[in-house]
């Protein structure tokens, strides 16, 4: 909380203030004499003094030295309008500001707070410049400028304060026009020259100030132009205001900077992302297939043994009537038609697998009457064998062009998950109801539903409940992608009565989705 310390004499003014700048949660300290200053400023430190220049037991100049004789706090000070002579002698004294409390005091004041705010907000010092041969100026100007909190640096010649531009870094240069070792127009276009120096501030002073030196200075890049002696006031006015506008448009560039830079980078970061994604998905795609290739292989040895098993037996009994001598034409060809269906019926049974591990890049037009009866003819024999009852309704079937084998992967993931859950909760009437409707299907089963606690989860990469049974976890999440990324479908599913129901649906119109 910052501390201020009023000297002032009449009641009204101080008591005035004080209320003012109470407001703004400022502690305020109140003395009447400067014997009362004295003994406020000897026992406790303050951030600002506002200082009436006129006291009962003090007065003008003298009062300021014998004040700054007795602390380093800045001092504001107050003034009647009588005292316009005072004023520019007021600032060699090393003061931070005049009001004139005979004015408007409110406005004063308002004044005074932007100068405490400023005081307390600086944490980096601006650093200011001044190339002037006069080391008269140059004081001058320290004594003005520093108490405001600024950093002076002076050069009494060109070459001197071009080096130590090179040497430091300025938010303000204050160039005189008339140096000993160079012309300050020739000291602003080699300032100007260099990048590094391009948007700095630079206030000129000049002793002559005709229309076209002001004109020249300007275009040769200075950004103001004072004539020596320069009004106080309005020289403060001007540092203030290129210095905020230098640090404004500093911070402006700076964030477009790395605005730019972010968006840049945001471009790379979303595309590496996006590849990551995209390799990271390619790679669970193989994964997830290569599991279901080990359960196609097991699926094969399942459809095919009864056919070998019928084929072996057809042979037998040749073998049994060549002994005899029976093997007599009749026979003879119908045992080789039904060997002949056999084979094909492997042989059909290997078409259809090999569809399903052909990958298939593009769309086109199906149904899911058809997707469906190409898995089934997949797990049609692991489903007699586990005697597992297949109701199949159908209505309105609906054709949509989309990427038939990847939809026969996701339906074989579902069929496989009910029977998992069957064999896993040992379900003794196991059954899987299948729906089609329009463009969606449905498949129910009894396996007696996904817990609660498990729901949110089972679409998650490599969530799996089947340790024994080795799942990758991989089935309900590539499912996922595949209806609702690749085929712009929705996949979810339901606990009903006894089980779990999932459903797939898919746009059906396909003049709207063009091949890809
Ligand atoms: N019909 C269902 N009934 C009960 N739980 C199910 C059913 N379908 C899926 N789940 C649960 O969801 C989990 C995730 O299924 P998902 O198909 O993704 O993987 P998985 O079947 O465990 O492994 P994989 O598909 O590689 O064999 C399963 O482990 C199971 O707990
Ligand atoms: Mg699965």
């Amino acid at each position: 909380m910052k501390n201020i310390l009023i000297i002032e004499d009449s009641k009204i003014i101080n008591n005035v203030i004080k209320r003012e700048l109470s407001k703004f949660e400022f502690k305020v300290n109140q003395a009447f004499t400067y014997s009362q200053a004295k003994n406020a400023l000897e026992s406790e430190k303050f951030n600002l003094i506002i200082l009436d220049l006129h006291l009962p037991d003090g007065e003008g100049s003298e009062l300021i030295a014998n004040i700054q004789s007795l602390t380093k706090t800045k001092v504001v000070v107050l003034t009647s309008s009588q005292d316009e002579d005072l004023r520019d002698e007021l600032f060699q004294y090393g003061i931070l500001d005049y009001i004139i409390k005979d004015k408007n005091l409110l406005y004063s004041i308002a004044e005074i707070i932007k100068i405490i705010n400023n005081l307390t907000i600086k944490e980096d010092k601006e650093k200011i410049l001044i190339i002037d041969d006069s080391k008269f100026i140059c004081k001058q100007v320290k004594t003005i400028l520093e108490p405001r909190n600024y950093i002076l640096t002076s050069a009494y010649t060109a070459d001197r304060g071009l080096e130590k531009l090179r040497s430091d870094s300025f938010d303000l240069i204050i160039l005189d026009m008339e140096l000993p070792d160079m012309h300050g127009i020739k000291v602003l276009e080699y300032i100007r020259q260099d990048l590094r120096f391009l948007n700095i501030p630079i206030i000129v002073l000049s002793g002559t100030s005709t229309p076209e030196i002001i004109r020249t200075v300007l275009k040769n890049g200075a950004n103001d132009f004072l004539k020596k002696p320069f009004v106080f006031e309005e020289f403060i006015l001007k540092v203030d205001l290129w210095i905020d506008y230098f640090k404004k448009d500093r911070e402006l560039s700076e964030k477009t900077f790395k605005l730019q830079f972010m968006n840049d980078n945001l471009e790379k970061l979303v595309y590496e992302e996006v590849e990551k994604n995209r390799r990271k998905d390619k790679l669970m795609f193989a994964q997830s297939r290569h599991a279901q290739m080990g359960e196609m292989i097991s699926m094969i040895a399942h459809q095919w043994r009864q056919p070998l098993n019928s084929i072996g037996a057809a042979i037998a009994v040749i073998d049994v009537r060549v002994k005899r001598g029976m093997l007599d034409i009749e026979t003879s060809k119908s045992i080789t038609t039904k060997i002949q269906h056999y084979i094909e019926y492997l042989s059909s049974t290997i078409d259809d697998f090999r569809d399903f591990f052909k990958p298939q890049k593009t769309k086109r037009v199906t149904d899911f009457e058809m997707i469906f009866n190409k898995v089934l003819s997949l797990i049609k024999s692991s489903i007699n064998d586990k005697k597992i009852k297949l109701n199949i309704s159908t209505k309105d079937v609906e054709q949509f062009l989309s990427y038939e084998n990847e939809l026969v992967q996701v339906v074989l993931n579902l069929l496989k998950n009910a029977e998992d859950v069957f064999d896993d909760k040992d379900i003794k009437d196991p059954e899987i109801s299948v729906e089609i409707n329009k463009s969606s299907i449905s498949i129910s089963d009894n396996g007696g539903g996904i817990d609660e606690k498990i729901k949110d989860k089972i679409f998650n990469p490599y969530f799996s409940t089947k340790n024994q049974k080795d799942g990758t976890g991989l089935g309900l999440y590539m499912s996922k992608v595949i209806v609702e990324e690749h085929c712009y479908g929705k996949l979810e599913f339901e606990n009903i009565d006894g089980g779990t129901k999932f459903i797939i649906s898919l746009p059906n119109d396909t003049k709207d989705l063009s091949d890809e």
